[in-house]
């Protein structure tokens, strides 16, 4: 080893394990990562005359950069990823699963060597505000330093985790990242390092994280997906609380009162939309506004007095960017105006970033994700994306001008309501409340969708994603179902459930329902059910608001239309339970008798 930063732990433990992985990865130095601004700077300037990053027009973008990542490590690899428990039962069907200490074996066989050349960082980071109860730490040991700046700005890092690790010898669960691509002497690095073979691997029992071969989001990024939600979803089952794939946000009604709801939709299905929603100007005259908490984790507990309070764990904001624009997300535009990363987005002539959906005039030319010449002719006559549809920003959630006062609040917010939502063309309505917390679970349990381009896979096909967590649960799926079923419990009071759908389509293939900032009229109607005040007709699968109970001023949108957007379809609905039944085959040594009856109520209300 060349060099190495002063260690910032006096911890034995975590020393030891440094020198172990230094042992294992044989970097070529290591640097202690203190969080501070300067050491940021210092790393960006780095990957500049590297050819990761390329700052952008610091005028028009101050503080960000531009990264191209390598064409083949654009998503999370969910076939890549594996849960690696005691037994194949634990880790359950709907997850990859290897006999851990086969495991082991075959990563120690990948890691060895593997950051020669390169230099490995000690990243400490806390999942959740420093002095929350429910925060967790982490360590990841990564030769990226992208992954470090990400994660700077994604999570708590620095000198005062290392000093919470030291002062209160909290457990720490270890992550090991690399790239899977060692320098020989003298050998030129290329901007984006990875390896074709990947894996992305937990082991929920002894709480470790080993990532290899890929730079990308979620797969490096390993205080997000792999901790937040899979090992965090194996603690939170042993500890009685909940880590999930949600949204939160606080609706100020005109009365001032606050009213706190999580949403799960599937990967790029509008967490972060929803979350960043602005009313319609109706709404926000009468008082209306939205606070947003989190858009893609919540960790949820019951509070001393029974009710449910969330954090969110992360700090900034990992969002998709296509889409993305002042017209549709306003709040997200101001929140990456400054101090942001953007991957695999267009870089326009003036240096500055564009991607689809960003402006509804492109601009005349512009190098595309992969650093090739586009103009909106090429877009045209061959169909070639400026950005890729997974392209991302990196933002600080503190920019976000909605961020609720009460974001970092230690003890999290109450939460009054639970969205479920996926991404479904035909079947299921715009909005219904399911009848209680079984059949809730029931319909989260049930949940489909169809894939978007943030996984490797075949975009557009539904699949059954319970409660979005379907790439995201750290164990068996019928012992999760089993957690949120018991969960109730230990309430005193059960937050509503209901279940939304932005995206059904009519004859032509448009979107029946505009989304976005009219989401708020849906979103009052769930506030209103909450508050005990609001409508609703009972129908085979929950209530469902009426034409009257929704609040239609400043759009127009006629009665016909919207009972068709709320159309139960029996015909479609036999196919639907059909595709239940499929998923529950998958699961049933493991399923809770709840979610059976559900099931057989349904069928008999239909
Ligand atoms: P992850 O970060 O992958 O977990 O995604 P997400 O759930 O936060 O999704 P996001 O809010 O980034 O939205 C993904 C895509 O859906 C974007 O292209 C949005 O423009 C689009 N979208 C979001 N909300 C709506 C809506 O209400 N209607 C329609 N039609 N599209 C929407
Ligand atoms: C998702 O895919 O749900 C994301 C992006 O939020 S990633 O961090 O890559 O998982
Ligand atoms: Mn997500």
């Amino acid at each position: 080893m060349k060099s190495t930063s002063k260690p910032l732990s006096k911890n034995p433990h975590l020393i030891q394990w440094v020198k172990k992985m230094a042992a294992l990865c044989q970097p070529e130095s290591i640097h202690w990562i203190d969080g501070s601004q300067k050491e940021y700077d210092a790393l960006c300037a780095q990957m500049v005359k590297g050819g990761t990053f390329i700052k952008l027009n610091q005028k028009k973008w101050p503080g960000s950069y531009l990264a191209r990542s390598d064409a083949g490590d654009v998503a999370r690899v969910e076939d890549r990823t594996f849960i690696c428990s005691h037994s194949k039962e634990a880790a359950g069907p709907t997850n990859n699963w290897v006999n851990p200490y086969e495991m082991k074996k075959t990563l120690r066989g990948l890691f060895n060597g593997c950051m020669r050349g390169r230099t490995m960082y000690v990243l400490p980071f806390s999942m959740g505000p420093l002095d929350s109860p429910m925060a967790q730490i982490g360590v990841q040991l990564t030769d990226s330093p992208y992954a470090v700046v990400n994660m700077r700005i994604m999570a708590r890092i620095g000198k005062p985790v290392f000093e919470l690790i030291d002062k209160d010898n909290k457990r720490v669960v270890p992550c090991l990242h690399s790239v899977g691509a060692p320098l020989k002497k003298g050998q030129k690095d290329v901007p984006w390092p990875c390896n074709k073979e990947k894996y992305i691997v937990h082991f929920p029992e002894t709480r470790e994280i080993w990532s290899y071969g890929s730079g990308y989001g979620g797969n490096a990024l390993l205080g997000k997906k792999c901790f937040a939600l899979r090992i965090a979803s194996a603690m939170a089952r042993d500890e009685g609380w909940m880590a999930e794939h949600m949204l939160i946000l606080g609706v100020e009604d005109p009365q001032g009162r606050k009213t706190y709801v999580a949403a799960a939709f599937p990967s790029a299905c509008g967490k972060t939309n929803f979350a960043m929603m602005i009313p319609p100007k109706s709404f926000a005259q009468k008082g209306w506004k939205v606070w947003t908490v989190g858009d893609d984790i919540a960790w949820i507990k019951p509070d001393a007095n029974g009710r449910l309070r969330a954090i969110n764990p992360e700090a900034g904001f990992f969002g998709v960017a296509p889409g993305t624009g002042n017209n549709t997300n306003p709040n997200a535009m101001a929140s990456l105006a400054k101090n942001t990363i953007f991957t695999n987005v267009a870089l326009t002539d003036d240096g500055g970033v564009w991607w689809e959906g960003m402006t509804d005039t492109p601009p005349a030319h512009a190098i595309d994700w992969q650093g090739n010449d586009w103009t909106p002719a090429l877009a045209k006559e061959k169909g070639v994306k400026a950005a890729h549809p997974n392209s991302r920003f990196t933002a600080p959630a503190k920019q976000c001008p909605t961020i609720d006062p009460d974001w970092e609040s230690p003890e999290g917010v109450p939460i009054h309501a639970i969205v479920f939502g996926g991404r479904r063309a035909t079947t299921m309505p715009l909005v219904y409340q399911a009848f209680n917390w079984s059949s809730g679970v029931y319909v989260g349990a049930t949940m489909g969708s169809e894939m978007t381009a943030a996984a490797a896979g075949t975009i557009g096909k539904v699949r059954r994603d319970p409660m979005a967590m379907l790439p995201f649960c750290g164990y068996n799926m019928g012992d999760y179902f089993r957690h949120w079923i018991n969960m109730q419990r230990n309430l005193s009071e059960t937050p509503r459930i209901f279940h939304v759908n932005w995206f059904r389509k009519d004859k032509d293939g448009k979107f029946m329902w505009p989304g976005f900032s009219e989401n708020m009229r849906v979103l009052k109607w769930i506030v209103d059910r909450v508050r005990a005040g609001g409508r609703a007709k009972e129908t085979p699968i929950g209530w469902m608001p009426r034409y009257q109970d929704m609040e239609w001023e400043g759009l127009d949108f006629p009665k016909e239309k919207f009972e068709e957007l709320q159309t139960f379809d029996r015909a479609a609905w036999r196919a639907e339970v059909l595709g239940h039944e499929e998923l529950f085959l998958d699961l049933h040594a493991h399923l809770p008798k709840e979610l059976m009856f559900e099931r057989e109520l349904l069928i008999c209300r239909m």
